[in-house]
């Protein structure tokens, strides 16, 4: 982590963070939801979006997220060599770095984008995983990049 990323942290003191997690549906969904019929509970700040294989999380849908208001963005995909597109989650492994690096270079710590690998079978496992990225983001503050007046939104359609 850079200094400059670590200058935006926060006691969050009474601040509830907005999370995103894009969750693969044939791993870290079905282990979302084998959490919820365990009756396991995990915060409310989770917004989960359900997508077929981590790989198809392009990192614009994940600036577009941070843009539009959540404070940080989880990536839920199969463990690697479980993918069931063969290659989606090397393909996540390789670019969440780099993303990391582009939020960095525009002053966002990048500890509010997190990539696990969580299987269907692991539902204490997203849980648990769930309620440590809520804390990390309520230490780290809202996301400076929320309400900023550059952002004009959505271009129309032509
Ligand atoms: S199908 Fe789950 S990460 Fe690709």
């Amino acid at each position: 982590m850079s200094d400059k990323a670590g200058a935006g942290e926060a006691t969050g003191d009474g601040f509830e963070p907005r999370i995103v997690a894009f969750l693969c549906n044939w791993c870290t969904s079905a282990a979302a939801d084998l959490a919820g019929v365990s009756r396991f509970k995990y915060p409310a700040n989770i917004t989960p979006v359900r997508v077929m294989c981590s790989g198809m999380v392009d990192p614009f849908y994940v600036m577009y997220a941070l843009r539009k208001g959540a404070d940080g963005v989880l990536l839920g995909g199969c463990h690697i060599g479980d993918c069931h597109y063969l290659t989606g989650n090397w393909q996540t492994e390789k670019r969440v770095p780099l993303l990391h690096k582009a939020l960095e270079t525009l002053g966002i710590d990048p500890r509010r984008v997190r990539l696990e690998w969580i299987s269907a079978s692991e539902g204490a496992r997203f849980v648990e995983v769930a309620a440590e990225f809520v804390a990390d983001v309520k230490r780290l503050g809202p996301n400076p990049l929320k309400g900023a007046s550059h952002d004009r939104g959505t271009p129309p359609a032509l």
